[in-house]
Parts: C-alpha cells; sequence; structure tokens
C-alpha cells in the first residue's frame, strides 16, 4: 500500500522460458512470471494503483478489460509502455462485483503479445456478492479458468503463422487452461464455481461437459445475473468471460469439454468453429464437502432507461474497418454525452465470424438478430458476438468519466481483425 491508502500492485512484464509439454522449453512473456499473470483483486470502493514495468525490449500496453475507469488509466494503444519504463495509472474500483481481465492492446500488435503469454484475471469483489452463500474460496470451489489455443512448432516453439483459414489468425491445437496443457482439477466440494475467460486470439468456444449435464449460469462479463440460467452449453467468443456453478457427485470423474460451434455457415464449419477438444477433466474426491448454494436472487438486472436514448448509432464491421474507417490513431470518431443512454446498432456485414467489445462500460443488449437476446446475454456485457449476417442492438450509458483528449476504444476482439483496423475510438464529454 502507498501512503495515499492505495492499494498498490507491482507488475512486471517479462520475457522468459516456459516448458508446455515434452520437449524444449518455448519463449514467452509473462507478468511477474514467464507466462501469464497473476490474479488481481480488487474491491468495490477501494483505490487502487499500478507501477507496470515493461522489462521487454518493444513497448507494449496493459488494457483492464471490463473496467469503468478514466480513458488514461485505461492501457490501450494510446498509453503503450515503452522498454525499459514504468506506468502508474491510478483508480477508484466502482463497479459490481465480476470477473474482467487484463491483456496487452498495442497498436497492431494485441494479438502477437497476447500469444506470447501477456493476461491474467481481474477479480472485482463486492460485500454483496460475499453476503451470498455462492462458492467464493479461491482455487478451492472458486476457479479461474483462462482458456486459450496455441500452436506448437518443430522446435517446440510458438507457432504464430495463421491457419490456412487466415482471416482469423492464429488457431491452435492445444488448448492451454491457466497455462496448463492437460489440465485436471481435484474437485472437494459439490459445487464448484467455474470463472471462465475466452482468452484466444480467435477461437470461439462452446462448453459442455462430457456427460452433457446441466450447469446454472451465474454471472456474464460485467457481473451476478439476477438469477441463475441452467443449460448444458455455453458458447464464449473472444475476449467474453462467464461464471458457471456445476455439481459433482462423490468419486466421479468428467470433463469440460469445447463442443463443435453453433454459429452456422461457413465458418462454423472450420478449424475453431467445428473442433470438439477436452478442455479440463475434473476429478472428485469421495467425501465432498457441501455448504455452498445457489441463491434465488443474485445481481442486478441491466435497466437503462430507454425512454430517454440521447443518441444513437450503427457500426458495420466489415473488411478491415467499422463503417469503413479502419483505425487511425489520431482519428476520434465521435463523442458521446456522460450520463447519458445511448443506444448502439452493430452489424456484421460480411461472412465471418466477429464480436464487439467497448472499454469503459458494461452495456445492455437489446436485440439480437431482431430478437430479445437469449439468457447468457441479458446480463451486463462489455463483449457481444456478432456472428455472421447478425445486426444486434445494444445500450449504453457512460457513467462517469470525462476527458475531451484520451478515447476509448471500441473493436472487434478477434484480435488479429483488432490489429488489422476493425476498431474506432470515440472520447466522452
Ligand atoms: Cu480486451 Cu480493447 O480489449
Ligand atoms: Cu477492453
Ligand atoms: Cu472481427
Amino acid at each position: 500500500d502507498d501512503p495515499s491508502g492505495a492499494r498498490v500492485f507491482d507488475l512486471e512484464i517479462q520475457a522468459g522460458r516456459t516448458r508446455f509439454t515434452d520437449g524444449p522449453a518455448t519463449d514467452t512473456w509473462g507478468v511477474n512470471g514467464t507466462f501469464l499473470g497473476p490474479t488481481l483483486r480488487a474491491r468495490r470502493g477501494q483505490e487502487i494503483a499500478f507501477a507496470v514495468h515493461n522489462g521487454l525490449d518493444e513497448a507494449t500496453s496493459l488494457h483492464w478489460h471490463g473496467m469503468r475507469l478514466p480513458a488514461v488509466m485505461d492501457g490501450g494503444p494510446h498509453q503503450e509502455v515503452a522498454p525499459g519504463e514504468t506506468w502508474t495509472p491510478q483508480w477508484t474500483v466502482d463497479q459490481p462485483a465480476a470477473t474482467l481481465w487484463y491483456h496487452p492492446h498495442p497498436h497492431g500488435k494485441t494479438a502477437a503479445h497476447l500469444l506470447r503469454g501477456l493476461a491474467g484475471m481481474f477479480i472485482v469483489d463486492d460485500d454483496e456478492s460475499e453476503g451470498l452463500n455462492l462458492p467464493q474460496t479461491y482455487g478451492v470451489d472458486d476457479v479461474p479458468m483462462i482458456v486459450q489455443d496455441r500452436k506448437f512448432d518443430g522446435d517446440n516453439q510458438f507457432d504464430d503463422g495463421a491457419t490456412l483459414f487466415g482471416a482469423l489468425g492464429v488457431i491452435g491445437d492445444h488448448l492451454l487452461v491457466n497455462g496448463t496443457v492437460g489440465p485436471y482439477f481435484d474437485v472437494t466440494t459439490r459445487l464448484v464455481r467455474l470463472r471462465l475467460l475466452n482468452g484466444s486470439a480467435a477461437r470461439m468456444y462452446h462448453f459442455g461437459f462430457g456427460d452433457d449435464r446441466p450447469f446454472s449460469l451465474i454471472a456474464t462479463d460485467g457481473g451476478l445475473l439476477p438469477e441463475a440460467w441452467e443449460t448444458d452449453r455455453l458458447q464464449l467468443s473472444p475476449g467474453e468471460r462467464a461464471e458457471i456453478v456445476v455439481a459433482f457427485e462423490p468419486g466421479e470423474t468428467v470433463d469440460l469439454r469445447s463442443f463443435p460451434t453453433d454459429i452456422g455457415g461457413v465458418m462454423g464449419r472450420l478449424d475453431g468453429f467445428a473442433d470438439k477438444l477436452d478442455v479440463c477433466r475434473f476429478r472428485a474426491a469421495e467425501s465432498l464437502a457441501d455448504d455452498t448454494e445457489i441463491p434465488a436472487a443474485m445481481g442486478a438486472a441491466p435497466d437503462l432507461d430507454l425512454g430517454a436514448v440521447a443518441e444513437e448509432r450503427s457500426f458495420t464491421l466489415g473488411e478491415d474497418a467499422i463503417n469503413g474507417n479502419p483505425m487511425a490513431m489520431e482519428r476520434i470518431d465521435f463523442g458521446v454525452r456522460v450520463d447519458t443512454v445511448e443506444v448502439w446498432e452493430v452489424v456484421n456485414d460480411n461472412g465471418f465470424l466477429h464480436n464487439f467489445h467497448v472499454h469503459d462500460v458494461q452495456f445492455q443488449v437489446l436485440e439480437v438478430a431482431g430478437e430479445e437476446p437469449p439468457p447468457h446475454l441479458r446480463g451486463w456485457k462489455d463483449t457481444v458476438p456478432l456472428i455472421p449476417g447478425e445486426r444486434n442492438r445494444l445500450a449504453l450509458r457512460f457513467s462517469e468519466y470525462t476527458d475531451p483528449n484520451v478515447p476509448y476504444m471500441f473493436h472487434c476482439h478477434v484480435l488479429q481483425h483488432e490489429d488489422e483496423g476493425m476498431m474506432g475510438q470515440f472520447v466522452v464529454l
């Protein structure tokens, strides 16, 4: 902690070597280690400060994905940290408990830097969520799962070459959970909460268990849902998170898998979308503690006032651009008035998978392809899938931080698309 009372996190971005499989170690990057970074945790109302030191020999950044914060602290392409420099953002956490994450966001190089290994979870806590009887013992019945894919070349190094279908970037054939190939988890409680993050650059996951058992979705990007939704499949596009609670029987073994995605069209049949993959094996002990539950009432439903829409905007995602404009560092696309409600229509105009992420905000999904959103898109979100041909409507309110000079980003979170220009910038005034 520093004298002003802020909680201080020291983060060292560094290069190293990591051994994932048999054979030689692989060149990797990490935060306070050689691959990925520590889970950061802060409470609503807490002032937090960082010393982010870049120990690499090229510039990078750390962006706090899903966090409401001043634009100058956001860690996007306007806050790159030069080699050897230290960046010291600071803000007060002011949003409900949620599973957020952090990752690099340097201009044009987000995919490459993420694939080297820079990423971590960022969990926000609050009194309300801790007062619930949900599983919440970190690493025991509350488990972060950063799900990523990688390819290895003949020398066992990361292979960043795009696949045959290069329009998406790297699709790996090895799945990693928290940086581990072939992961398992020893279950000691009947209910386990999994905080799932699609931390891949391009791959979409369609999670489910090998025996098709039901599980409960309890939280989306921005925090807890009003009530749990029971399902046996859950699809997450790059950057999205979900918290699920699953029940285990004593002594059983079951696998969390990713099934072929449900996005239709040609894309749905390609690598990265049609694959069936093992994600993680769960091995339950012979006797399981049973002292948590899924409460009937959890978080707050999105409740933006749609009677008072200040502005409507439309965004068409196509060929390396949004509305025909590729990302340019000097161009700010528009200004939003603080604390007003806007409705944004987002359109996938070509045959590829896209999604849509907005910095500094958790938004409400109003419509997906002309329909009421499905249950897993009814909570607060910062990233929404946009499958080919889809037209979705979002309501957003930027509630607090203004800055006429420093923009926030909106973009496709398929990182090769972002890097190639499917991104724009806005300021909050
Ligand atoms: Cu997850 Cu603009 O980022
Ligand atoms: Cu973000
Ligand atoms: Cu895209």
